[in-house]
């Protein structure tokens, strides 16, 4: 028999219940590696002293993920307003795991997390994937610049992920616009 488990994931904190940690957490999309069992979790993974230098960092990192759940929230409703299913489902699977990052640094930052303020986008979705890709490539840059800064191990670990979730982030918008592209030709 398949013995069933709870697990939780180190980037977001939130548990999962299944026979096997998931591929990517279905919150933060954080890699199965950062999943442990829930019996193991310790009580400071999110209560981590933080240097001047590295609490900056979260904060900036903090308005980057806000500002980009609020503007997948407009490329959502706008790809909803078009009858656009598939881009609809991506930019709503975006703006909630782009708010759980939001939640995530709000811990480390010992805030409750603030609100989504609303944002203008593109009508197109195919502009709205152009600008999700530059939105992601920023975010990229700035967590690479965040890990490279952190003193804690926690931390950097921390940006090495987002660093790789907004990768994915990324290549998905890659592979759409190609597809925008030949839709074209
Ligand atoms: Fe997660
Ligand atoms: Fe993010």
């Amino acid at each position: 028999m398949v013995r069933t488990l709870v697990f939780r994931c180190r980037i977001c904190g939130d548990p999962y219940i299944g026979s096997e940690a998931p591929t990517q957490c279905p919150f933060c999309g954080a890699n199965k590696r950062f999943f442990i069992e829930a019996k193991d979790w310790k009580s400071d993974e999110f209560n981590v002293s933080l240097n001047e230098v590295e609490r900056k960092n979260l904060e900036s990192a903090l308005k980057l993920e806000l500002d980009n759940a609020a503007f997948y929230d407009c490329a959502k409703n706008a790809a909803d307003k078009i009858n656009d299913h598939y881009s609809f489902a991506k930019f709503k699977a975006l703006m909630k795991v782009e708010r759980e990052h939001a939640s995530a640094i709000s811990k480390f930052l010992n805030i409750s997390r603030p609100e989504l303020e609303k944002l203008s986008c593109n009508a197109k979705a195919k502009d709205n994937t152009k600008e999700g890709w530059e939105r992601e490539n920023r975010a990229i840059q700035a967590y690479t610049k965040f890990e490279n800064e952190a003193e804690g191990q926690r931390l950097q670990e921390f940006f090495q992920a987002l660093v790789e979730i907004e990768t994915d982030h990324l290549n998905l918008h890659s592979e759409n616009l190609q597809h925008f592209k030949e839709e074209i030709v």
